[in-house]
């Protein structure tokens, strides 16, 4: 369910985009209406890429369709397939006996390889019998696909599939396998990534390849907030009214990234941040998990070289 992504770290008003979730909305309705869509959500780290998942994710729920949510992770030792593994976790755990039973079918004890809770449901399944390597992972992708299409079947299904620069190959491979499977399933997958981690030799680099010419395909990059919606975002989210010249400055040092602008509101004005270093008083955890995100951001420095300008006009 979208519900537990709701509330992390998340600004509280949502600003602009109406262009990208008017593409999402032709997309769902497509989906919807049996012609299975896949659509790639792209852009620099803190642009938006989660919370515009999520703001469409809703937009889903809302319109009857079943949300799955799955994130790549960086750490070594995650287990392949991680992000697909948590979109059916997500599934199981709202699904009756009989509907798990139904839509995986004859493949579950396939998927239970990977997801071993089906077992906790489905007492009666049988070990599959041992294969080749490549035909273990053929019956695998094929039973994971059929799940899906009958789960979509009995309501239109969407999956997120986050972090998507940090998937293993397994789950490359399978996003490719399914995506070519559904164009006329009620299934919308969108997947999410930083592209300035991806380079040409990346392995989503191959898989992008490999789907772009489908005909389910297609991509949104995100770009930063226009200077009207860096305005809105303070607003809503500090209750401050930048004047012009503020949200000039804020704008272009911050290239509308959301993140950074948030960072950013969140130190104006009740911080002084010429006297302090950065993450004083913050509990210790929290201070190195955000510094070691804006370790991974191209411009770390950013957050100071705006906030001195854009105070002084503050006052
Ligand atoms: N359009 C928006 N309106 C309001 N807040 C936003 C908007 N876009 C993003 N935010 C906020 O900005 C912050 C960063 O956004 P988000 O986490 O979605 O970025 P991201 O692109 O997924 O970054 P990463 O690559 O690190 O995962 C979050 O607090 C989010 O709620
Ligand atoms: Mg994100």
């Amino acid at each position: 369910m979208v519900h537990s992504h709701l509330n992390r770290n998340i600004s509280r008003v949502f600003v602009g985009r109406q262009q990208e979730l008017a593409e999402f909305s032709a997309a769902l309705d497509d989906a919807m209406s049996g012609q299975g869509r896949l659509a790639m959500l792209a852009g620099e780290p803190g642009i938006g890429k989660t919370r515009t998942a999520q703001e469409l994710a809703m937009m889903a729920e809302g319109r009857g369709t079943q949300v799955h949510w799955g994130r790549c992770y960086e750490e070594l030792g995650t287990p392949p397939y991680w992000a697909w593994v948590q979109t059916m976790r997500s599934y199981i755990e709202q699904a009756s006996t009989e509907q798990l039973a139904a839509d995986m079918g004859p493949g579950a004890s396939y998927i239970a390889e990977i997801v071993p809770e089906i077992r906790g449901k489905l007492q009666e399944l049988t070990t599959p019998p041992s294969l080749e390597p490549e035909q273990a992972r053929f019956r695998l992708f094929y039973s994971i696909t059929t799940f899906l299409k009958n789960a979509a079947h009995r309501q239109p299904l969407m999956l997120v599939l986050d972090d998507l620069h940090w998937a293993d190959q397994s789950s490359l491979l399978l996003l490719e396998f399914v995506a070519r499977e559904i164009e006329t399933s009620r299934i919308l997958l969108v997947g999410a990534y930083r592209d300035v981690e991806v380079s040409r030799r990346h392995p989503l680099s191959q898989t992008l390849g490999a789907l772009v010419r489908e005909k389910l395909f297609y991509r949104v990059q995100l770009q930063g907030l226009t200077q009207q919606e860096v305005t809105e975002f303070v607003q809503g989210n500090v209750g401050i009214t930048l004047t012009p010249e503020a949200a000039g400055v804020m704008h272009e040092r911050t290239d509308g990234n959301p993140f950074f602008i948030s960072e950013l509101t969140r130190k104006v004005p009740s911080e002084n941040i010429y006297n302090r270093r950065p993450g004083v008083g913050q509990h210790h955890s929290q201070r190195c998990s955000r510094w070691h995100r804006w370790a991974t951001y191209p411009k770390p420095s950013r957050l100071l070289r705006t906030a001195i300008p854009v105070i002084s006009f503050l006052g």
